[in-house]
């Protein structure tokens, strides 16, 4: 009997395949490149993606056979659920796997927003040796925002407490009395808005929080104001971001996520204050390893028709 087939459409760790190679078929392809993604799709039983690779309801009509899709890594909103629900498809994903390489790598945007890391060290090495240029401020005592009080946004928050920040949060999903057990205080998103020195977003990418962040918030934030986003692009409309930049209502900003990716250009680019990554939040070796490896297990237990326990 062949073995059922498993399509990783994106890079997963040699330990994910690893843990499948032995009882799977498993084939790759690009899922960026949907003219190759639709007829690989024809006959597999499982399909891996990270969030590079579109799985809507024209991957479930080339997917007759398809049983599971999982996503190596947290948010789900390149997964069409509804459709995949209709289709017969169970979705499963590593809501753990990569959540303190997150959390770390949207502080390490956030310090570099606060003491001009990445500016500073390009004008060095062009052996420029600008002292004051680059002056930043401290954490210490600072209010930090934290939009989106979930897996990530709880690590942040912790973290950022060890710097001695005030740390705030608006998430109306959260009980009082939790965000209390973590010395976290619950406000509105105007409060957040109006009293954060710095703000930092963890919230997943929904019709609710699309543009969360616009023009009239913008105008409501202290123009010493530092923003990272390393959630979703688009949380924080990029073209009030821009705006707001160019009038001297927004301080600094950190972005790891743009509204489309790859994203190799943008306005906010031209913005010295502007520091950028592409996309690395979940990218460690230990979160790759254990996404690649969660995925695995859920994938195994999905086509055993197992229970598929929330990692
Ligand atoms: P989570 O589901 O654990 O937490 C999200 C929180 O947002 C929840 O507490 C929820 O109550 C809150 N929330 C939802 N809708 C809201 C709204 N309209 N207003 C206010 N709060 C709202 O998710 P998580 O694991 O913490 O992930 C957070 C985000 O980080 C997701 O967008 C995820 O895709 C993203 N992420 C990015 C990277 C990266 O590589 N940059 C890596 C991992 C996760
Ligand atoms: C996630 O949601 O897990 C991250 O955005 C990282 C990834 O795309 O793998």
């Amino acid at each position: 009997m062949s073995k059922p087939v498993v399509l990783v459409a994106e890079e997963l760790s040699p330990a994910g395949i690893e843990l499948l190679a032995s009882d799977f078929d498993v084939r790759h392809v690009d899922g960026a490149d949907r003219a190759a993604l639709l007829p690989a799709v024809a006959d597999v039983d499982a399909l891996i993606v990270r969030s590079a690779t579109k799985v809507n309801a024209e991957v479930f009509e080339h997917a007759r056979k398809l049983r599971v899709v999982a996503r190596a890594g947290v948010g789900l909103d390149n997964v069409d659920v509804e459709a995949a629900t209709k289709a017969g498809v169970m979705v499963v994903n590593a809501p753990t796997s990569n959540i303190v390489t997150a959390a770390e790598h949207a502080i390490a945007l956030l310090l570099a927003t606060a003491r001009n890391v990445p500016q500073a060290h390009s004008a060095l090495k062009q052996g420029e040796w600008k002292r004051s240029k680059y002056t930043g401020v401290e954490l210490q005592g600072k209010t930090v925002g934290v939009l989106g009080l979930g897996r990530i946004g709880v690590l942040v928050a912790q973290r950022l407490a060890a710097f001695d920040m005030e740390v705030v949060a608006y998430d109306p999903y959260v009980q009082a009395a939790r965000a209390a057990q973590l010395g976290v205080r619950l406000v509105t998103l105007d409060e957040l808005l109006r009293e954060s020195d710095f703000i930092t977003v963890h919230l997943p990418k929904t019709p609710e929080t699309i543009g969360l962040i616009g023009d009239k918030e913008l105008h409501q934030v202290k123009p010493s104001v530092r923003i990272v986003n390393a959630a979703r692009g688009g949380i924080v409309d990029e073209n009030a971001l821009d705006l707001a930049l160019k009038e001297g209502r927004v301080a600094a900003v950190g972005l790891d996520v743009f509204s489309s990716e790859p994203c190799t250009d943008s306005p906010l680019f031209h913005h010295d204050n502007v520091v950028v990554t592409p996309h690395l939040g979940a990218s460690t070796h230990e979160a790759q390893e254990k996404a690649g490896t969660q995925v695995a297990r859920s994938v195994r237990l999905a086509l055993a028709g197992e229970f598929v326990p929330d990692a």
